[in-house]
């Protein structure tokens, strides 16, 4: 077993992917995510994997979002912006384009099969997130399945039922056609249904697939490590809802994917390897454009 991840307690042995869980994780002992190795890194990273969003929430909990891009700003200032501000920081695909922390996811996730009985991931995404002691990232569900370990500050997680209620399956069709971006339609009463995690340095957490969740920032800066992950499951699962939201659009008759047993969503998946090659519908979010650019024309209170 990987000495990256402990404290795993045994009645969530079997809980992987099935119910929200935390567990304990030693990332932050590799001096990774301190100041100097996040600047350095800031620095360095290539500009279409780096993302600065801003978003407003109002008083019902409902946002916008502006997306932004670095200009010429140095790694340590970033950091400064990100630790005054409210905004947020990604940097995308760090498992390829941050070797040493590759590395440790890695490692992480052979510690967590280790722990997870029949956690089989075939493909790991690393994000890198920054965020203001003010930052809040709404209601969204991720196509894949995620591990959040964190690394820096608190925040809290709402972590919600991947049902019908909170994770509507043509949701999750548009998500995955590309219809939409990962938002969801979000009402303050949902809550009362979400399991709530205060996240300390150290801790991880992971949810089964499509759960839909938000996050909040505890009044610190945050740093933490976002591993997107498929496995063969996940894989079908997708797939079968990307075949199923092209059949839905010519009208064919959906079923529930709740209802739909592994050997028919193997048989979507394989459906929708032909539609991703016909490209039947168009990508509507990949124009989404950067408004912003840290600097001159910030918007005031992302400013450092
Ligand atoms: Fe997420």
């Amino acid at each position: 077993m990987s000495d990256l991840i402990t404290a795993w307690s045994p009645d969530q042995k079997n809980a992987f992917g099935r119910t929200p869980i935390t567990f304990q994780h030693e990332l932050v002992e590799s001096r990774l995510f301190e100041d100097e190795a996040l600047a350095r890194v800031l620095d360095a990273y290539p500009a279409e994997l780096y993302d600065i969003n801003l978003f407003d929430f109002d008083a019902d909990g409902q946002h916008t979002m502006r997306t932004g891009a670095r200009g010429r700003r140095s790694g340590q200032e970033v950091l400064e912006g990100v630790k005054e501000g409210r905004i947020w920081v990604q940097l995308r695909r760090a498992e390829a384009w941050y070797p040493q922390l590759g590395d440790l996811i890695k490692e992480a996730f052979a510690g967590i099969s280790g722990q997870a009985q029949g956690f089989r991931p075939i493909q790991l995404n690393g994000q890198l997130i920054l965020s203001a002691p003010g930052a809040k990232v709404p209601f969204h569900a991720d196509a894949p399945g995620v591990v959040l370990f964190h690394l820096r500050g608190r925040k809290r997680i709402w972590i919600y039922p991947a049902d019908e209620a909170h994770m509507p399956q043509q949701g999750m069709e548009n998500i995955l056609l590309k219809q939409q971006t990962e938002d969801l339609p979000y009402r303050r009463e949902m809550d009362a249904a979400a399991q709530v995690f205060d996240l300390e340095p150290g801790m991880a957490a992971a949810w089964p697939l499509h759960a839909p969740h938000r996050i909040e920032n505890l009044g610190t800066f945050n740093v933490s490590l976002s591993v997107d992950y498929q496995t063969w499951a996940s894989r079908l699962t997708n797939g079968a809802h990307y075949a199923n939201g092209v059949f839905r659009r010519w009208g064919l008759p959906v079923a529930a994917m709740d209802k739909t047993p592994a050997f028919a969503r193997a048989g979507l998946w394989a459906a929708s390897l032909g539609l991703k090659r016909a490209r039947l519908v168009e990508d509507r979010i990949k124009g989404l454009e950067r408004s912003f650019e840290l600097g001159m024309d910030t918007p005031a209170e992302a400013r450092p």
